[in-house]
């Protein structure tokens, strides 16, 4: 499976430019959308799932044209948007039947069982008989994302998923993800949460201001901020000329001052030893480096 973006750009009717001149390559496995808050991620994905028509560009997926292809895609589709939101009267698993329904589950018995399968995958089992919009913060994310993923979509888009999951349902829903991406089938994931890409994603892009700023792997990304990650012992007066000049990613506190972390290139101090790079190190010196689209 592919998604092919050509020249994609999107131009709100107040004239913002969300997205410009887009071309990315998403193949099978997970896929990485990230950056900071109005980058134009969620731009991009509803583009992605049909509810936006681009200003220019055009998208192809498995030889689907995104426009001209639209119920065809719709069906390969799982959905989950960043505002998730719901009204209804029903309960738990009705609302989840009612969503299996629509992603074409017409036999009354496969669907009960995917429905209890599915919430039990994401823990809600037991608060199957509570009206969905008693639900806590938490876990109505957690519906949101068993709707989204209970018809088998071929192509899984889902926004800022993990907002507002603690720890513990985070790594359950990476692991959900995980198990998918092992399957013949594309997961778009968005996040500013650079913890929410590093287990998983083969490809990622880096979105910044409407532009793609970088795109490859989790690994090609950090091999580029190689010999750009320092650690400073620093006194409290080196550490506030630190903070000046340089992205500061940690600060732990020592006996004589600071143990800081920091990336940058020709560090001015006596003591910096460069470190081994991560993918956050590699994050906050690409966007500190960004000279065009900033
Ligand atoms: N419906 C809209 N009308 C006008 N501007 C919008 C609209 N939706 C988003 N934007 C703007 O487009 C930019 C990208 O937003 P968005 O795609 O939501 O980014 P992200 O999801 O990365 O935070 C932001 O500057 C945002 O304010
Ligand atoms: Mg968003």
């Amino acid at each position: 499976m592919k998604i092919e973006i050509n020249n994609l750009s999107q131009v709100y009717s107040n004239g913002k430019k969300a997205l410009s001149d887009i071309n990315l390559e998403i193949g099978s496995g997970m896929f990485g959308l990230l950056g900071p808050n109005g980058a134009g991620k969620s731009s991009l994905m509803r583009i992605l799932v049909t509810m936006l028509l681009p200003s220019a560009g055009s998208v192809k997926i498995d030889n689907f044209d995104l426009i001209k292809n639209r119920k065809e895609i719709r069906q390969m589709l799982g959905y989950l948007p960043q505002d998730f939101r719901f009204f209804t009267k029903l309960k738990t698993w009705e609302f989840l039947d009612y969503a299996a329904g629509l992603s074409g589950l017409n036999q009354k018995k496969v669907r009960s069982a995917k429905v209890d399968e599915w919430l039990e995958k994401v823990g809600l089992f037991d608060f199957r008989d509570r009206d969905a919009n008693n639900l806590s913060g938490g876990m109505k994310r957690r519906l949101g994302i068993a709707q989204a993923l209970i018809g088998d979509p071929k192509i899984i888009v889902v926004d800022e998923p993990t907002t507002g999951l603690d720890p513990e349902e985070r790594i359950r829903f990476r692991n959900i993800l995980s198990e998918l991406s092992q399957k013949d089938v594309i997961i778009v994931l968005s996040t500013h949460i650079v913890g929410d890409i590093s287990s998983g994603c083969n490809n990622l892009a880096l979105l910044n201001n409407g532009f793609v700023e970088f795109t490859g792997s989790p690994e090609e990304l950090i091999a580029k901020t190689k010999g750009h990650v320092w650690q400073v012992t620093a006194s409290g007066y080196e550490y506030d000329m630190l903070k000046e000049k340089y992205a500061v990613i940690s600060t732990i506190p020592t006996e004589d001052g600071w143990e800081v972390q920091l990336v940058g290139d020709n560090i001015e101090a006596s003591n910096a030893i460069e470190i081994e790079p991560n993918l956050e190190h590699a994050y906050v010196y690409y966007m500190e480096h960004l000279t065009n689209h900033k």
